[in-house]
């Protein structure tokens, strides 16, 4: 499905950013041919790998996601260099100011651990250009500056002692590189920029073991053609044939990236929806618009509701120590996670869905009512199909009368405080798959007489 739109495209963009750069049409035709064949061998090969590949990272969920680089010490967000049009002098100077304390990665893993999850994704290099790892192709680079050591070696290290899957972030989009923007338009500095970026990413898919997902992000100013980016994809396959990755590099990968908000993929496409826990992803002192823990809860609960994965971000301080802020909602949502989890892990696509103040999962034919706010009392919901053989608290195991009719399924004699926080469960084992069907209740739910 996906694959033949992206063959498609990029057969287009070939054609487009070859005429682009000055190539006669003649030269087009065979290269166009050539790469039909190329990508289709690609596809089909990552498509027949799919599902094994994807099997962990669709019972994992969640996972964390870590902004650090230069634009750390800086503390005004990882745009800061051209949002504030930064002089390239400036910026770069900062890279030597640039001094992590050794192993704070450990300290993201643990976290990421005690919140309930599974994987990380580190920026190897942002925008800025800066490589957080050791590369032959650069100076700017953690060993060579400030940091006088490999980050990402310390990251893949104290992710793998917690257990956790690695991922590495990588920005193709380069404000340092000479090449970074006119590779656009001059073909010399397009061909030594690809070259450099294909490097760094053979570096970086060589020198750590194995690589659970590489997550591109922006390709401004190329086209996959440009990037060479079946090219890119079939390198990283052959050096980590296990690995996943997505869709930014202008080619479908195996998933795709909503970026702060929430929206299912259709046709089974997977899908993880990215976002920060207050406004920013690298690290902004001044920002103190901090997500709730309920919030978090909510998000991940919708998102695994719909088949998603859910990738929350920290933005670690200059010596990387992540925000109290963080800390604080992160071990909240752990602490809901040791009761809950398994509502989130073990949770099949969930057709039910309306209520004004709760969210649901499923696994099966159980029903997860998690309620964001807690009326006390009783909860009710409409329209549900399925037959409920029986309730009870998840937190505290105590089983909940209902009463059931084609309309209407409530829940009773409820305590008048949560009994968990952020968001208390009901689990309700029904007698089949639960759905839910509110239009039926709103046409035959009998009505008044005037
Ligand atoms: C955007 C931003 C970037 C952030 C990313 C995360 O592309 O440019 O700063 O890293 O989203 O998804």
């Amino acid at each position: 499905m996906g694959h033949s739109i992206s063959r498609r495209d990029v057969l287009k963009g070939t054609g487009a950013s070859l005429a682009a750069l000055g190539v006669g049409s003649t030269l087009v035709r065979p290269v166009i041919a050539q790469e039909a064949a190329f990508t289709e061998a690609t596809d089909k090969s990552q498509e027949a790998t799919r599902a094994q590949r994807m099997q962990w990272w669709h019972a994992a969920k969640f996972g964390m996601f870590i902004h650090f680089g230069v634009y750390s010490t800086i503390g005004r967000h990882e745009w800061v260099m051209e949002d504030e049009a930064w002089p390239i002098g400036p910026y770069t100077e900062h890279a030597a100011k640039f001094k992590p304390a050794l192993n704070c990665p450990r300290a993201w893993a643990k976290l990421a651990m005690q919140a309930g999850m599974k994987y990380m994704v580190l920026t190897t290099k942002h925008h800025e250009g800066f490589c957080n790892f050791d590369t032959k192709l650069t100076d700017y680079c953690a060993p060579k500056q400030g940091p006088g050591r490999d980050i990402v070696r310390e990251y893949v290290e104290a992710a793998r002692g917690e257990g956790l899957h690695v991922g590495f972030y990588y920005s193709l989009m380069d404000w340092h590189h000479p090449d970074g923007a006119r590779c656009a338009t001059d073909e010399a500095a397009r061909r030594r920029f690809v070259d450099y970026t294909h490097g760094l990413i053979r570096e970086i898919l060589t020198n750590y073991g194995k690589i659970d997902v590489l997550w591109y992000d922006v390709a401004w100013p190329l086209d996959a053609a440009g990037w060479e980016s079946e090219k890119m994809n079939q390198m990283v396959f052959q050096l980590q044939p296990e690995i996943i990755v997505n869709n930014r590099n202008k080619l479908q990968g195996d998933f795709s990236t909503p970026e702060q908000h929430i929206v299912a993929e259709t046709n089974g496409r997977a899908w993880e929806s990215c976002m920060t826990l207050n406004d920013s992803w690298g690290y902004q002192r001044a920002d103190d618009n901090w997500k709730s823990s309920r919030t978090i809860v909510r998000n991940l609960i919708q998102c695994v509701r719909d088949g998603g994965n859910y990738l929350l971000n920290i933005g670690p301080k200059p010596d990387g120590s992540v925000p109290e802020e963080s800390v604080r909602v992160l071990t909240e949502v752990g602490r809901w996670m040791e009761v809950n989890g398994d509502t989130i892990y073990k949770s099949d696509l969930c057709q039910v869905r309306r209520s004004n103040y709760a969210s649901f999962t499923r696994t099966g034919d159980t029903l997860y009512m998690h309620v964001h706010f807690w009326p006390g009392d009783y909860v009710a919901i409409s329209g549900l199909k399925a037959k409920v053989n029986s309730a009870r608290l998840l937190k505290t195991g105590a089983e909940i009368r209902f009463t059931q009719d084609e309309f209407q399924t409530k829940f009773t004699g409820l305590p008048e405080k949560a009994p968990d926080y952020p968001i208390t469960t009901i689990a309700v084992e029904c007698d089949s798959e639960p759905t839910q069907d509110t239009d039926f209740v709103r046409k035959n739910k009998p009505r008044a007489s005037v």
